[in-house]
Order: structure tokens, then sequence, then C-alpha cells
């Protein structure tokens, strides 16, 4: 039954999660699956609701642990042009949810616009990184503070424009994770471009003397907790270093589990238990995911 046939957009079966994941981990999706646009989006939310298919939204995968396991459903990757169009209108630009965040830094600094550049360096998308309230933990600047509206269209097909009073952003979260994002609107002031591009080599630099770039991750895994550093605490158990399988701690940021070529979810999953076991004894703190594990 190929119920997938009027949509637009494109659509791929069995398709590998791995190539979709900065962890490059993940076992197949039934339907990998592209939208052209809102409408196609819409009709495609209407025939999963009809075959009663489970589905999940993939933005670039930078915060996802996908198992090795078949997933029925379908993924929804909104990564068509018309979901990564950039806009200005006066003090406000517009992205879409598919847009990279690089090209959006860069697209507001090349008009003159400051604001966002804090985001420098994080590998996703403006859905994603709103959905998970992306940001910089040390400083208290996260996306959120930055939004003034964001699209969205429910599971049901309807879209609605969501103003800064229908909006709740906290550390990592947000109130945003039952609707799919189609896009937002993103207040900023303007700054001379050379000083907006100093302060992005800034962040990147910080990012690079203290992040790990050696090998797929997906960033920072456990989220801090309140008043501490997930990385210091994992550090001071002495883990830097410790691999399970093919996955490893990082030896530069403890916050960072590294793929070191072939890992599983499975390696990284153990790895996970492991650092919680041993911070939790030692500090009697129990970290949390920030990453999503998809199973
Ligand atoms: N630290 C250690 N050992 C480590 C790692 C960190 O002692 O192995 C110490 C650092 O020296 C520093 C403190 O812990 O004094 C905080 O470290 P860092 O500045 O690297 O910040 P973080 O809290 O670990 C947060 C975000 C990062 C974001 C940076 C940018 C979380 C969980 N992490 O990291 O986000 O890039 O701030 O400032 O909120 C991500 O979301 O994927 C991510 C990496």
């Amino acid at each position: 039954m190929n119920w997938w046939k009027e949509l637009k957009g494109k659509v791929r079966l069995k398709e590998p999660l791995c190539k979709h994941t900065t962890f490059k981990i993940g076992g197949a999706c039934a339907y990998f699956i592209e939208p052209k646009d809102a409408a196609d989006l819409k009709l495609l939310l209407n025939l999963l609701k009809r075959y009663k298919i489970p589905c999940k939204v993939i933005g670039s995968g930078s915060n996802i642990l996908a198992g090795a396991g078949f997933i029925e459903g379908a993924v929804i990757h909104l990564n068509s042009p018309y979901f990564k169009k950039i806009n200005f209108r006066k003090n406000c630009l517009e992205a879409g949810s598919g847009c990279i965040l690089s090209r959006l830094i860069s697209a507001a600094v090349n008009k003159g616009f400051s604001g966002c550049e804090f985001m420098e360096g994080i590998p996703g998308t403006v859905g994603g990184a709103l959905v998970m309230n992306a940001g910089r933990a040390s400083e208290k600047e996260s996306f959120g503070d930055l939004v003034e509206t964001v699209m969205v269209m429910d599971y049901n097909g309807n879209t609605k424009v969501l103003d800064k009073t229908k909006l709740e952003f906290s550390y990592r979260s947000s109130n945003l994770g039952k609707y799919i994002i189609l896009g937002a609107g993103i207040k900023l002031i303007k700054r001379a471009k050379e000083e907006t591009r100093n302060k992005i080599k800034q962040y990147l630099d910080y990012r690079r003397a203290t992040q790990d770039y050696s090998g797929p991750s997906a960033g920072c895994v456990f989220k801090n907790p309140p008043g501490s550093s997930a990385g210091r605490l994992i550090d001071l158990c002495g883990l830097k270093g410790k691999s399970i399988g093919k996955a490893r701690i990082s030896e530069n940021h403890a916050n960072f589990i590294i793929n070191m070529g072939g890992a599983e979810a499975g390696d990284v999953l153990k790895l996970i238990a492991f650092v919680k076991r041993k911070v939790k004894n030692k500090f009697n703190i129990t970290l949390e995911p920030e990453i999503k594990i998809w199973k």
C-alpha cells in the first residue's frame, strides 16, 4: 500500500538514521519524509493519522541517540527549501524551521544585525534549537530569549502563530514539543558587522578550545544540574577517556561522548548509565540526559 504517493516531497524507505544524526548512530526507520512545503506537511500528517503511523521530527540530528532497532514509523525532516527560508522585516529575522543556525547567524551579521551569535558552533536547526531552547549555559543566554513569534503546526495539521506570551522557555526545555515548528520571528539589534564578527570568532574559539570535534558526537550528553557543570562532575570522577565498545568519554570535555567509529547505541547507553552511577555515588547528584533517546 503506497499511502505516501500523493505527497510532493521526498520519501525514502528503510532509511538508516545513522546518516542523519551527528553521532552517526541509528538503525533504519520505515519512512523518512521531507515534505515540500506546509501544505504537503499537512497532507502528510493527515495520511499518517489515517494509516495510524507514528511519527517523529528530526532537525540536524545533533541531540538524538537513535537505537539500533528498526523504527516502524515515519521520521519527518523539514529540509526542503521552503522550510529553510530567511527573510528580514525591520529588526526581525524570520527563519524557517529547517534553517541551520550557522546560516541564520551569518545572514544576520551580513545585514548588520547582532544578538544570535552566541549560538555559533551549535550544530542545530532553528526548529530543534527552539524545542530544546539551545544556548550557552554558562552565560545564561538561550534561543528562547530572542524569539518574538513561533509558527507551528499541530499534529492535526492546523497552523498557529504563537506570540511571546504563549511561549515558555527554561533551561534546555520549552512548551513547543507538542507542535511541529514551521519557523520563528527573531528580534535582533543593529550592530557594526566587524564587532559581531569578532564576537562570533570568540564564541567559536572558546568552543574549539573546550569541546571535542575529534569524532562524531551529540555535543553535551547531560544537562547541567542546578548550580553545577555536568562536564566538571564527570571529570572529577576521573572518567575522561573511559570507553565502552566504540563509545568513549572525551578527553577534552567530559560531557561529550565520542563515537570512535562503529559505536552502537547500546555502547553509548551503557556509558551513560555508568556515568550516572559514578556521579550519583560520588556527589549524590542524578544527571539527566540532554540528548533525546529514540528507541
Ligand atoms: N569543565 C571541567 N571538565 C570538563 C568540562 C568542563 O572541569 O571536562 C569545567 C570547565 O572548565 C568550566 C565548567 O566546567 O569551568 C563549564 O564548562 P563549559 O564552559 O565547557 O560549559 P558546559 O556547562 O559544560 C555548556 C553547554 C554547552 C555549551 C557551553 C558553551 C550544557 C549541558 N552544555 O557547557 O552546550 O556549548 O556551555 O558555553 O548546558 C550542548 O548543548 O551540546 C553543549 C555542548
